[in-house]
């Protein structure tokens, strides 16, 4: 049986990576499944590291960004994501294409059609069985990332940037609410992981 495929979205600084091991550690300990993976976007190979190395790093033309979060995102699926699910384990990504949809699309103003071709050719039907969307006000999420560590490309963006990215999610999780579920990510991490201890329980 194909393992389940679980995805982590959210603006800079809303709680992705503090829960993506809680989470994978609560799995691990189900009977049932065989392995649990955890990988990241852009990112998850070799090659998509060092894809990541120049998105959050060198200034490009909007498509060219688009077109190597795609590049990153086909062998990320290939070499990781596809081979895993079909041996019944399950994927838990921080980032996927929800990612690609609120920044290139909403934040950068990429129009959405140009993404969902790439979407069906580099995906080919594969889509996150459950994408966690962690929600919080730009204010919470710039609070949390001051201080913590040097801005890359993405994270020096400015806040109507981010307010296109974080309404570009929110209108996704809109649109396909059997998907989606949007954390309320300005609480506690206690109260968060009660929360998301209850949704993966029905998994
Ligand atoms: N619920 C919370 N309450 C208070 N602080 C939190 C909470 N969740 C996370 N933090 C802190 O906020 C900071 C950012 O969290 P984290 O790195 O998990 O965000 P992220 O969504 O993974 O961000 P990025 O997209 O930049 O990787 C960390 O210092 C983390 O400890
Ligand atoms: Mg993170």
């Amino acid at each position: 049986m194909r393992g389940k495929f679980i995805t982590f979205e959210g603006i800079d600084g809303a709680g992705k990576s503090t829960h993506i091991e809680w989470v994978a550690g609560r799995l691990r300990a189900r009977p049932g499944i065989p392995a649990v993976v955890t990988t990241r976007e852009p990112g998850g190979t070799p090659l998509g590291e060092d894809l990541r190395q120049l998105l959050l790093h060198r200034k490009m033309h909007l498509e060219t960004e688009a077109l190597l979060m795609f590049a990153a995102r086909r062998e990320h699926i290939a070499e990781v994501i596809a081979p895993a699910l079909a041996r019944g384990e399950w994927v838990i990504s921080d980032r996927f294409t929800d990612a690609t949809f609120a920044y290139q699309g909403g934040g950068r103003g990429l129009p959405r059609q140009r993404l969902e071709v790439l979407e069906d050719w580099v995906q080919d039907g594969l889509q996150p069985d459950l994408t966690l969307l962690f929600d919080v006000p730009l204010e919470t999420a710039s609070e949390r990332l001051a201080g913590a560590r040097e801005p890359d490309k993405f994270e020096a963006e400015s806040r109507a940037f981010f307010q296109r990215t974080r309404d570009e999610y929110l209108r996704r999780a809109a649109a396909a609410p059997g998907r989606f579920r949007v954390i309320d990510a300005t609480r506690s991490i206690e109260a968060i992981r009660e929360e998301l201890g209850q949704i993966i329980a029905t998994l």
